[in-house]
This record gives C-alpha cells, structure tokens and sequence, in this order.
C-alpha cells in the first residue's frame, strides 16, 4: 500500500524512513523506542499530557484483559467482518481505531479478521490516542500495527485514505472522520446502551436515567447515512474490589463523584451490573448524497 499518513506541519504525504517518517519538506518525526510515533505538535498540546493517564491506562488493561468486555469486541468484530465480505474480493483494507486506548479492540479485530472474512485480504492496521501512556502500551500489544500519538481532531492521515474508523467509547470529531474516510467507507461507533453500568450507577446516583442516543446520530447526518444498529447487552459479576475500581476508573464518573460516593464503592467486594452497548455503522456519503453500498 501506499502511505496514506499525512504530515501535521504542511498536510503532505509522509513516507516511512529508517528511523520514522518524513514528508517532501523535510518535516521529521522519529519512532519511540517502543515503535510508536508521535505526531501530536507543541503548538497543538493542550495539556502537557493531554489525554488517560497512567494509572487510568493500567486499570483499563486489567480489565479488558479479564474479559469482562469481550463479548463487546466480538460484537465490534462481527459488524467488521460483516462489513468486509461485502467488499470486493482480494482489495485491500485500512482501518484506523481513533481513540484506541491501550489497544485492546484493534488487537483482538485483527486476530478475529485474520481467522475471518479478512484471511485473503491485505489489511492495514493503525491506532490513534492522543495519550502518549494509552499508546505506549497498545503498542506491546501488537508491534506490527502502525501505532500513533495524534488528536482525533487533527487526524495524520490524508483525504479519503481509509476504509473503516473504529471509534470505541472515545470522543468524536465526524469532520475529521469524514474527511479521511473513502467514499465508500465506514464509521463504526460504539457507545454506551440506555442500561450500560446500571448497578454501578445505581451506587453513584440517587436517580439512574438512561442513556439517551449519542449525539453523534444527529451530528452525523449531513456527511454519514445510518447503515446498522446492534447492541450487545449481559449480565456481569464483579467479583474483587481491585475489578470494580478499575471499571470505575474507566469511566467519566471516576472524576465527577465526591469523595463519599468514591469510598461507597471502595469498600465493595462484589459488583453485580449490565454491560449495554450500542454498535452503529455509518456509510459516508458521496459527494452528491448518494450512499455506496459495500
Ligand atoms: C474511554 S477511553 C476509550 C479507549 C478505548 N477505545 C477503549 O474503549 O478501551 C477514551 C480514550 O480517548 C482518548 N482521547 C481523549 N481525547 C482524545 C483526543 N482528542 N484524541 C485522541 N484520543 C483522545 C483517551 O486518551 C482515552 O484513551
Ligand atoms: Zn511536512
């Protein structure tokens, strides 16, 4: 494949060097030690470390890697592969997962699409977090896959250059997906279902409300046509207070309880909860409003 990275000084290609990539002015930017690159700009840094921190990132791969969330991945995987079959036979396929955390879903979709729908297929894997912590672990998990620090809102990669965006309960910026979606491409989007954490919440809020549909389905419109809704839901037993703080901390409640509500759930030892979880797929738009079926 060709390179579809863009560079974020002057937007044009950046090509793979010995030591990183390079555009055409000369603009550099070396891999990490551990095979990361980061293209996030001085200028463009809102914090000096913007995005999960450290402890978040490890409370994150304990739990993932318990598989409290693997029929979620597998749901994610299921639309993809899906979505692939219906792609013209032996044509390549990138995909990038914007906001990708410390790299589970990307990991576990290329070992499902390599026993799958994507065996006969060159697919191109690349992951984008704008926490420098977040991507230093992705890339222990798989060091084949392209691995990047960069802002979903200032994405390195050229217009119309990927296939599938994966984003997993991380923010949006749908311009910037659109913008470097092919015509033909997907956004798959997956964010919490009206009864995700409930048992959690109920701990944390008086009044558990549900989840209401993610503002993305409204935001989306102009540039994106609705193709599918699934949603993924069961039962899940938390059976150590180490697991619950770790899902805790994975979520934006973490940081908005007061200290009491904090310490209600650190002294449980067992947590009973939904997991609920939508996955939508949106097809870009073409240029003239019509949707490209694959
Ligand atoms: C709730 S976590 C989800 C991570 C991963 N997708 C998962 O589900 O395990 C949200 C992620 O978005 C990242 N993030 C926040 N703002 C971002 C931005 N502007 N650009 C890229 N990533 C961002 C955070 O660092 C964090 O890793
Ligand atoms: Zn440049």
């Amino acid at each position: 494949m060709t390179s579809i990275l863009q560079c974020p000084v002057c937007r044009e290609p950046l090509l793979a060097t010995a030591t990183g990539y390079q555009c055409a002015a000369r603009h550099s930017f070396d891999a990490a030690r551990q095979g990361y690159v980061n293209l996030v700009l001085a200028q463009n840094k809102h914090s000096k470390e913007p995005g999960d921190d450290p402890d978040m990132i490890q409370s994150r791969r304990r739990f993932l890697d318990l598989g409290c969330y693997n029929r979620v991945s597998d749901g994610i995987n299921e639309a993809i592969g899906s979505m692939l079959s219906g792609l013209a036979h032996g044509s390549d396929c990138s995909v990038l997962d914007a906001g990708c955390g410390e790299g589970f879903y990307l990991a576990r979709l290329k070992e499902a699409l390599a026993r799958g729908s994507a065996a006969h297929r060159r697919m191109e894997y690349h992951g984008v977090d704008v926490s420098k912590f977040a991507v230093r672990q992705a890339t222990q998990r798989d060091r084949s896959m392209a691995w990047f620090v960069a802002s979903i809102n200032d994405l390195p990669f050229l217009d119309g250059s990927l296939d599938i965006v994966l984003s997993v309960f991380s923010p949006a910026n749908i311009l910037e997906f659109a913008r470097i979606l092919k015509q033909s491409g997907s956004l798959i989007f997956v964010s919490p279902g009206p009864r995700h954490l409930n048992g959690l919440r109920e701990i944390i809020y008086p009044v558990t409300r549900e989840h209401g549909a993610p503002a993305i389905t409204e935001k989306a419109e102009a540039l994106f046509a609705p193709a599918t809704v699934s949603r993924i839901t069961y039962p899940l037993e938390l059976k150590d207070n180490q697991t619950i703080m770790d899902l805790l901390a994975m979520t934006p409640y973490y940081w908005n309880i007061d200290r009491e509500t904090k310490g209600k759930v650190a002294a449980l030892d067992r947590l009973q909860l939904d997991v609920d979880v939508e996955i939508r797929v949106f097809k870009k738009k073409s240029g003239d409003g019509t949707v490209y079926a694959c």
